[in-house]
Parts: structure tokens; C-alpha cells; sequence
């Protein structure tokens, strides 16, 4: 997956950053072009030397060469690169990039790159628990980076804890799964259903319901980053997509929302259900503002919805695939593995409201998946932008 694939491999000053010439290694091995950026504290850890001979290709670390005055341009860097890998990323380094504090060769190119970027920290324990990290870690989730979350075990301060960079095969195996992704969804036609709907009451009301959006989103994000071609259909939401070219069709109500999904359809290689679809609409919504001072409290009749996934599901063709979610309080395998085989799904993302951090509105979720044989993989609690990398890399292997 990495054969001539461009990398450009970010180093940055801290004592991983002796790992850093295994990980040039193994890229090179892999096949991979590497063009390792560093900082200048970095070479307070390891020589260029070292990497230039491992990569073949002289380290790029100031903006000039000092002697020459030759310009070393980041934008042309960023363009080139298939992936960035910044590995170990300092403290100092995230929060240079969260906030684009661009004082050096690594962080301009940073900027620059159009390509995914992984990262990879490494610090010792309490910088690595700082809000200011977890902070600057969250900002470059938002922006899109793949965060290699750091082991735990013992630091180079010899105090145990959550720090260690991780280890360069484990850093090799994600660019590798992530390739193939991308190999596999470039060119797909993926559809997205996120946030919640609205069903009016009368002009001014609805029944609706608490959802984000944002696990929706994330994936609609993510499947465009691996080169999908993407239309996300929305009920009302405060978010959009942070990646360019993610078409979104916003609707209001269920009966819109399937409409625009039907229209969809049949174009579509790979639809997920994120949406969390109001059960009933009012039967007879009002056209005019329902007045208080009428001496009824009135009754709203109500009808059911259209399931939208179901409707999808008994139109799927052969080579579609149709995913769908499961949120749950108890019973939740056999709920959702029911649901699955109702609609005619090929998976569910069955998240629980038993677990702390999963759930409408929160930036995390607690996923597992489960495929149409019963199958199931528990996700540990990640934040949304990473499920929906798992979810998606579980759709390839469908
Ligand atoms: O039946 P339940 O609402 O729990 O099913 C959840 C799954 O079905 C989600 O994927 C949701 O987006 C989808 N769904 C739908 N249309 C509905 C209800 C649910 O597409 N009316």
C-alpha cells in the first residue's frame, strides 16, 4: 500500500525521536518516497546524517540553505506529499499546528499540506494529560489529523504513564490501513443521513430530538478524505463539513429526508444511517401559530414515519451497501442485530446509553459493530472523528 507513495515524515524534539530513523526505515522499506522535515531542536536528538542515509534525501530543516540561499518551499512539499506523519509530535509542536504558529520549516508545511496528516505524541505523562494538550489534540481532530494516540509505559522520565510514542511498525500498519481505505473508497459514492428531524406541530413548533449531527458528519468528512465522492443529508444542525466538496442536502422533516435519500439511492455505492429519524409526525400540522388562550389544551394526532433505512434496504442491489445505527438502553445485541435484519442492513454501529461518553451531542462515542452474521467488534471509547475512521475501515472489510 505505501509503494511510491510520497511521505513526508515530521520530527520534532523529544527522546522518540530516536525512533524516528526505524520509522524512516520502514517506509523506505514499504517502498515509500520519505522527505523528513525537522525541527531545529529535533536535531538536538538525532543527526540529519542519519536520516538523510536512511531516506536518501537531504533533511529539509530551515526555510534556506544557509550558504546558497536556496529557498526550501513548504507549499511544493505539501503538494508532493501523499501523507504527512509527524512522529514524535512535542507538546510544543501539537500546539504550534492547532493554533498555526508557523516558526518553522515543519509547522509551514504543516499548513501547507493537502494530504492526511498523522500524528504521533510523545511527552511525558502530566504535559500529555495538560488540558492545554488534550485541547490542541482535539483542535487537530477537528481539523481533520489522524491522532496516533500515544502508549503507556515507562517515560524517559522514568515515571510510567500515557506518553510513549508509538511504536514505528504501529505507525507503518496505520498509513497502511489507511491507504487501503482510500484505495477502496476513491471514486465511491457514499451517502450520509445525519442530525435529527423536525416534525411541525404548527410554523413555530416541532417535535425533534437532541441529536448533533456530528457522528454524521465525521463520517461524511472522513469518506471525502478518502476520496469518496460524498452527499451528507441533513436534518437541522449547527455544523458543516470541514472538508471541501461534501455535498449537503438539508431537509427538515422525515418525509423530506427520504425523498432526498431516494433520489440518492440508486447512484449510491456505500449509504450509512446516521440519522436519528423522528418515529411520528403531528397527522395535522397546523398553518397557523396554535393559540394558547384557547380553552383546550389540544391534542396532537400523530402518524408514523417512513423508515427511511428499511426503504433503502428493500431497494439495495447487489454491490451496494447499506449501514445503519443502533442506539440502545438494554437488550442491545439482540436489538440491534434485529434492526440489522429488519432494514436489511449489512452492519449497525450499536452505541449504548449505559456508556459514559456515548450518545447524542457528545465529541466521543462507544461503538460496536455488528456485520449480518451476528459478528461483533467493540470500539473502546474514542472520539467521533476516529469512529468514523473505524466504522468506515469496517465497511471495506464487509
Ligand atoms: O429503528 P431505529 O430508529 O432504532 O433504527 C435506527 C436506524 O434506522 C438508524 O440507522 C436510523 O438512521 C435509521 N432510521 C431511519 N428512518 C427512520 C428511523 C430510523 O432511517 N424512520
Amino acid at each position: 500500500m505505501l509503494e511510491g507513495k510520497h511521505i513526508i515524515l515530521g520530527i520534532t524534539g523529544g527522546i522518540a525521536a530516536y525512533k524516528s530513523a526505524m520509522l524512516a526505515r520502514l517506509l523506505i522499506k514499504a517502498g515509500a518516497e520519505v522527505q523528513v522535515v525537522m525541527t531545529p531542536s529535533a536535531k538536538e536528538f538525532i543527526t540529519p546524517v542519519t536520516l538523510s542515509a536512511l531516506t536518501g534525501k537531504p533533511v529539509v530543516s530551515e526555510f534556506f540553505t544557509a550558504n546558497t540561499g536556496e529557498w526550501h518551499s513548504h507549499v511544493d512539499l505539501g503538494l508532493w506529499a501523499d501523507a504527512m506523519v509527524i512522529a514524535p509530535a512535542t507538546a510544543c509542536t501539537i500546539g504550534k499546528m492547532a493554533s498555526g504558529v508557523a516558526d518553522n520549516m515543519l509547522v509551514t508545511t504543516y499548513l501547507s499540506a493537502k494530504a492526511p496528516v498523522f500524528v504521533a505524541p510523545a511527552m511525558d505523562l502530566d504535559m500529555m494529560a495538560h488540558p492545554s494538550t488534550v485541547r490542541n489534540l482535539a483542535t487537530l481532530r477537528s481539523y481533520g489529523n489522524h491522532i496516533i494516540e500515544a502508549a503507556s509505559g515507562e517515560l524517559a522520565s522514568h515515571l510510567t504513564g500515557k506518553g510513549r510514542m508509538q511504536e514505528p511498525e504501529v505507525i507503518v500498519a496505520e498509513l497502511e490501513r489507511f491507504f487501503a481505505s482510500t484505495s477502496q473508497l476513491a471514486g465511491k459514492k457514499v451517502l450520509v443521513t445525519a442530525g435529527p428531524t423536525y416534525e411541525k406541530i404548527d410554523p413555530v413548533r416541532f417535535i425533534g430530538n437532541y441529536s448533533s449531527g456530528k457522528m454524521g458528519y465525521a463520517i461524511a468528512d472522513e469518506a471525502a478524505r478518502r476520496g469518496a465522492e460524498v452527499t451528507i443529508v441533513s436534518g437541522p444542525v449547527s455544523i458543516k463539513p470541514t472538508v471541501p466538496g461534501v455535498r449537503v442536502v438539508n431537509v427538515e422533516s422525515a418525509r423530506q429526508m427520504l425523498a432526498a435519500c431516494e433520489e440518492a439511492f440508486s447512484q449510491t455505492d456505500i449509504a450509512i444511517m446516521c440519522a436519528a429519524v423522528a418515529d411520528y409526525a403531528p397527522a395535522n400540522p397546523a398553518d397557523r401559530k396554535i393559540k394558547r388562550e384557547k380553552e383546550d389544551v389540544p391534542v396532537i394526532n400523530l402518524v408514523k414515519n417512513p423508515d427511511i433505512a428499511a426503504t433503502l434496504g428493500a431497494r439495495k442491489q447487489p454491490g451496494q451497501s447499506l449501514v445503519g445505527f443502533a442506539l440502545e438502553t438494554d437488550n442491545e445485541h439482540a436489538n440491534a442485530l434485529d434492526k440489522l435484519r429488519r432494514k436489511n442492513l449489512d452492519m449497525i454501529a450499536l452505541n449504548s446509553l449505559r456508556d459514559a461518553g456515548a450518545g447524542f451531542g457528545t465529541d466521543t462515542n462507544v461503538i460496536t459493530l455488528i456485520d449480518a452474521t451476528g459478528a461483533e467488534t467493540r470500539l473502546p471509547l474514542m472520539p467521533k472523528t476516529e469512529a468514523a475512521a473505524c466504522i468506515l475501515d469496517a465497511i471495506n472489510n464487509l
